[in-house]
């Protein structure tokens, strides 16, 4: 027995030495000292011995035991019943052990981006709720109860008459009332469709809105602000394409199309072979959103613009199915 017990202490602490992570280390202490492991292995033979040998071969067990409990608490592994029962403290000093960190989704990446952008350009950025009421949502955005918009952008309705917005562009009255004028913000968030899914629509999907409140803006502001975000998001040339365009809340309204990157231009499920993705719908702010938001329009001018967030995201970095962004599947997010 005190043969085996020598034994046994020669082979964990040579063992020991060779562990180089805190999971190797948590095996360690179960194989050896745990309810089954070897050190109890070994005690229940205990019964078996002379009498007289007990006292010895138990004071060497408690040496056997302590070394090993020595070599755990030297890789800052906290033996936890029996120190705190001692009263002893862990020490900090001891270097900590890695840990394993996630990383920021693409959609989080391309956000902040933005936010950088339009923040070098003036521009505050401001969060709406995701949870809307009508009038921001659509009637204070010149889109009354009847207009045929509606139908375009069918929600989830709460049985209280709100709704989960449907656009950032619900942000625009709720701003102008608070900051009033002059004012430069964008509005990234969340926004909800009742639709079906498919690789570019999904019932939750990300909008960045951008809204100027000024004297004498007009369409070479926006234009010169469209082109300056689509430049540093890129960092190269790209294709775009601008046509008259239709939302209630802009009057002239336009369609800032890009060259879908997917294809090339060539057509493909993303840009339903059309070879091109409507990103940026814009124009000069409405009369009446102005009015709805406090502001004389025949004093203060403006210019609005819906950047599909998530689209761009899926055009930066290739993605060609919408449902991968969320998934929440880590072979997918750990590229990022
Ligand atoms: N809110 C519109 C949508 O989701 C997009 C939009 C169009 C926003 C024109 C704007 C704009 O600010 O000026 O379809």
């Amino acid at each position: 027995m005190l043969d085996d017990l020598k034994k046994l202490k020669k082979q964990a602490l040579a063992e020991f030495e060779k562990l180089t992570s805190s999971e190797e280390v948590q095996d360690f202490k179960v194989k050896y000292l745990g309810r089954q492991g070897e050190f109890n292995k070994l005690l229940k033979n205990l019964k078996d011995i002379a009498i007289e040998e007990k006292p010895k071969v138990g004071k060497v067990a408690n040496e056997v035991k302590q070394a090993i409990l020595d070599k755990l608490e030297s890789f800052g592994f906290q033996n936890d019943k029996e120190s705190s029962a001692q009263g002893q403290s862990s020490d900090l000093t001891l270097p900590g052990l890695p840990v394993q960190s996630g990383s920021l989704h693409p959609n989080t990446l391309v956000q902040y981006q933005l936010e950088d952008i339009f923040q070098s350009l003036g521009f505050q950025v401001l969060e709406g709720p995701d949870l809307e009421s009508e009038y921001y949502n659509f009637e204070a955005l010149n889109i009354p109860a009847d207009h045929p918009a509606r139908e375009t952008q069918d929600t989830f309705w709460l049985t209280n008459g709100n709704l989960l917005k449907t656009h950032t562009s619900a942000m625009q009255v709720r701003a102008i009332q608070k900051y009033g004028a002059p004012l430069r913000a964008i509005f990234p968030g969340r926004c909800f469709r009742y639709e079906a899914t498919d690789a570019s629509h999904d019932s939750t999907f990300y909008q960045l809105e951008g809204l100027m409140i000024d004297k004498d803006i007009s369409i070479a502001n926006l234009i010169a602000v469209m082109k300056e975000l689509l430049k540093s998001v890129f960092n190269k040339d790209v294709k775009v394409r601008q046509r008259p365009g239709y939302f209630p809340f802009v009057e002239p309204g336009f369609e800032l199309d890009i060259n879908c990157l997917i294809c090339g231009g060539q057509g493909c499920s993303v840009c339903k072979q059309s070879g091109w993705l409507e990103l940026l719908p814009c124009g000069l702010v409405h009369p009446e959103v102005i009015r709805q938001g406090g502001l004389d329009p025949q004093e203060w001018s403006g210019f609005a613009f819906g950047l599909g967030l998530t689209r761009l995201v899926m055009m930066k970095y290739g993605i060609d199915d919408i449902r991968l962004l969320q998934g929440g599947d880590l072979r997918f997010l750990k590229q990022f």
